[in-house]
C-alpha cells in the first residue's frame, strides 16, 4: 500500500466508509480545501483503490473553549514552568477507512504512521498535541490509539474533542 497526498479527484472514486459526510468530503471538498490552504488530505492506496484517508490542519487547545475544571486537569500535563492559555496542535480533520477494509488493523497502523511522520518532520513548526473531533462511535478506536477526552463529562455533542500528547512518543 502507498500513502500519498491527494492531488487528483480520480484517485478517490468508489471510496465508501459507510458515512455520507466523510465520503462526501473526500469526493467533493478535499481538493478545494487543499487549494484554499484549509486542510491537506492524504490517501492510503492499494493500487487504484483508496483504502483510507485523513486530512491534517493546524489547531490549538485553548482555555476559552474548555470548562475550567477540565482546563485545570489538562494543564496538569505541565506541572512545572510557565502555563499558557493555548497549546499548539495539529488536527486530524477527517479520518476514515473503507468499510471493506475495517477491523483488520489498518486504522491503527495508519494512525501510528501519522504520528511517526509528524514526529520525524523536523521542518514543521512545534506542536505538542494531535487533536480530533471524534464521532461517538469512534471514541474506543481513538482511546486504543492513545487519545484522551478533553472534556470527559461533556456528552451532549455528536463529536467529542480528543487529544494525543506527542511527547508520549519521545519517552
Ligand atoms: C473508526 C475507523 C477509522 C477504524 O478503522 P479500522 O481500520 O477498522 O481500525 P482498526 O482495525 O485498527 O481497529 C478497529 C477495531 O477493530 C479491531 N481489530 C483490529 N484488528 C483486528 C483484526 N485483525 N481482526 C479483528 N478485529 C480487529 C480493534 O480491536 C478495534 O476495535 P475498537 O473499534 O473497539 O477500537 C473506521 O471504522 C472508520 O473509518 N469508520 C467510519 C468513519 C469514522 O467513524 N471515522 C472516524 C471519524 S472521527
Amino acid at each position: 500500500m502507498e500513502l500519498k497526498r491527494l492531488t487528483d479527484p480520480g484517485q478517490v472514486s468508489g471510496f465508501d466508509c459507510g458515512d455520507g459526510d466523510l465520503n462526501g468530503f473526500l469526493i467533493d471538498d478535499a481538493l478545494p480545501s487543499a487549494q484554499k490552504h484549509l486542510a491537506n488530505t492524504f490517501v492510503l492506496c492499494d493500487g487504484e483503490k483508496t483504502v483510507a484517508y485523513f486530512c491534517l490542519l493546524t489547531d490549538k487547545i485553548t482555555k476559552v473553549d474548555i470548562r475550567k475544571a477540565d482546563w485545570r486537569r489538562f494543564r496538569g500535563i505541565f506541572p512545572h514552568g510557565k502555563h499558557y492559555s493555548s497549546y499548539p496542535s495539529i488536527k486530524i480533520g477527517r479520518f476514515a477507512v473503507d468499510s471493506n477494509y475495517t477491523k483488520s488493523g489498518i486504522g491503527t497502523s495508519l494512525m501510528g504512521l501519522i504520528k511517526l511522520i509528524l514526529l520525524q518532520n523536523v521542518t514543521l513548526p512545534a506542536f505538542r498535541f494531535l487533536t480530533v473531533d471524534a464521532y461517538l462511535s469512534a471514541i474506543p478506536f481513538y482511546e486504543r490509539n492513545g487519545f484522551k477526552l478533553l472534556e470527559p463529562l461533556d456528552d451532549n455533542r455528536e463529536t467529542r474533542l480528543m487529544y494525543f500528547d506527542m511527547l508520549s512518543l519521545s519517552v
